[in-house]
């Protein structure tokens, strides 16, 4: 085939749908269309948008998603079933390029799932790729874990799969078993072995559980794969999916022993990580690679002699690449609001006329109270003004808390609960406890803590500190994030933006829970 000889690798990402499916991952569907329109800006090639038969809300996200694309391939999940085809199909076919992803597990475990003997399999993914292939000329199909399938049925039911139509074979990894050269291997003997192999694009689909996807994945890639299945941060059930932001950067900067390149802008990459985290609700570890806190820091005394004498000491790529800006100190209590549209613009964040309005309030509130105003501290105003705009049943008037040694902490709230002013006085173990304890006197739910994280954004006793919040009620889950040079304020606000969204999904029907998961196949 034409562009595996020019060894273009396409990226797929699915943080949409695999990385969306690992429990507490949620996203709304505005969440949704915004990464979608990120990843579509970053030049992502095709973007898995859902699983439209899995809910009401799956489905509407991948139309919405799909009728607002331009060039990157929609592309949405079905099970092996006529019915998940016909409603992926419904969902796909309006973007100007859908794809249709179907699949079954074909391994031992996964065919005594359904109780199908392998000919009656074999049937069924005859009859359901014809079927989508009939729907739209864009076919994707998995045999799902792939990596502990017999090598004889997996030959048999790729061809099947080819000769019904499927103009895309991934390979998936499901449970993130398999080991680089195994990886490679496989691609390669399927390519070999299977008739019409090489008419049709290979892709690699990577779990971590052993924190080689990102290795299996490129190892595919040698043994022939051109389209790599990720996540961006990983994101994904269990230990995630192979990384985005790794691979492309792998491919981009040992380009010397790995002959291959993506339309990947990578400049992209640290602000569509950033957006991700915040809207999962799932931190990015510290070492992560790439898009970690420390992935570009350098902090003891020879590595800093060494970064200052010549950058590549230390450092095989440039954080300009993966869109941090060379020069992190920023403003300060004198800059204007162009200076940070300028900023703003610099740091890969668009926004209009109002939102940018409401991040200069903030802006110039943080620049009174904090000496140095880091390009990390706009991003985190960025989120948190942002996030508190999306739903405001609650609204924080003030806060007073009194702490110490020796005793309880006490919090003083006033806050608007739709519009009527209320205040409480409650008593807990710390100030946290006894804000949110307020919190729950004056809007009293059942919503249980899943989840409460602090960071520092940057280094210094007047750091912002940015919280998450994630909630969880009758199977919604909501996440909440703030940022404030005081930690109980942006605890509070965090654990308020949740009960915000937690009351917007209880007021929505259908919302975003899950009716049917991908493994129900049948
Ligand atoms: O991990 C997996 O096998 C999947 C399939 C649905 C492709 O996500
Ligand atoms: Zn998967």
């Amino acid at each position: 085939m034409t562009d595996q000889a020019q060894d273009r690798v396409y990226i797929f990402d699915t943080t949409l749908r695999d990385g969306e499916q690992s429990p507490g991952a949620t996203m709304t569907h505005d969440e949704k269309l915004e990464i979608a329109e990120l990843l579509e800006d970053m030049g992502v090639d095709i973007i898995e948008a859902g699983f439209p038969i899995a809910s009401e809300g799956d489905f509407k996200a991948v139309k919405d998603i799909a009728e607002r694309s331009k060039e990157t391939v929609i592309c949405g999940l079905a099970r092996a079933q006529i019915p998940d085809i016909d409603r992926c199909w419904e969902a796909v076919k309006h973007a100007p390029r859908p794809r249709i992803h179907t699949f079954i597990g074909t391994s031992p475990l996964h065919r005594a799932i359904p109780n199908l003997t392998m000919d009656e399999m074999a049937d069924r993914i005859h009859e359901t790729v014809t079927h989508a292939r009939n729907l739209c000329d864009n076919v994707q199909w998995s045999p799902m874990d792939a990596t502990r399938t017999e090598w004889d049925y997996l030959c048999r039911v790729v061809e099947i799969a080819i000769k019904a139509g499927a103009t895309t074979i991934n390979i998936p990894d499901t449970v993130g078993y398999t080991a680089p050269r195994e990886s490679a291997d496989l691609i390669k003997r399927l390519i070999e072995a299977v008739p019409g192999a090489d008419e049709i694009i290979f892709a690699t689909h990577c779990h971590n559980d052993l924190g080689m996807a990102t290795a299996n994945a490129l190892a595919a890639v040698e043994g022939g794969a051109r389209q790599i299945e990720c996540t961006i941060n990983g994101l994904g059930e269990r230990a995630g999916n192979t990384a985005l932001e790794e691979v492309v950067m792998a491919l981009k900067t040992r380009g010397d022993i790995m002959p291959f390149f993506t339309e990947i802008d990578t400049k992209k990459i640290m602000h569509i990580s950033r957006r991700v985290s915040t809207v999962s609700g799932f931190p990015v570890q510290f070492n992560k690679a790439i898009v970690g806190k420390n992935a570009f820091a350098h902090e003891s005394g020879i590595h800093q002699d060494g970064m200052l004498k010549n950058a590549e000491t230390f450092e095989i790529m440039r954080p300009e690449d993966v869109g941090l800006s060379a020069t992190n100190l920023v403003m300060g209590k004198h800059s204007g609001r162009a200076a940070l549209r300028a900023k703003l613009k610099d740091l890969g964040v668009d926004v209009g006329d109002n939102q940018l309005k409401d991040i200069f309030v903030r802006f110039k509130e943080l620049a009174d109270r904090k000496k140095e105003v880091y390009d990390e501290d706009i991003l985190a105003l960025v989120t948190a003004t942002m996030a508190g705009e999306q739903a405001n049943h609650l609204e924080i008037v003030s806060l007073k808390v009194i702490c110490g040694t020796g005793g309880p902490a006490e919090a003083v709230l006033e806050m608007e609960v739709g519009g009527q002013e209320m205040s409480a006085d409650e008593f807990g173990d710390g100030p946290v406890d006894a804000t949110f304890k307020a919190v729950r006197k004056l809007y009293p739910n059942k919503a249980r803590l899943q989840l409460y994280q602090v960071n520092a954004v940057t280094e210094g006793t007047d750091a912002q500190a940015t919280v998450s919040v994630r909630l969880e009620e009758d199977g919604k889950i909501a996440t909440g994030q703030s940022a404030d040079t005081d930690t109980v304020v942006a605890s509070a606000r965090a654990y308020v933006n949740a009960l915000n969204r937690l009351h917007v999904r209880r007021s929505k029907t259908g919302g975003d829970v899950k009716e049917i998961s991908y493994k129900d196949v049948g």
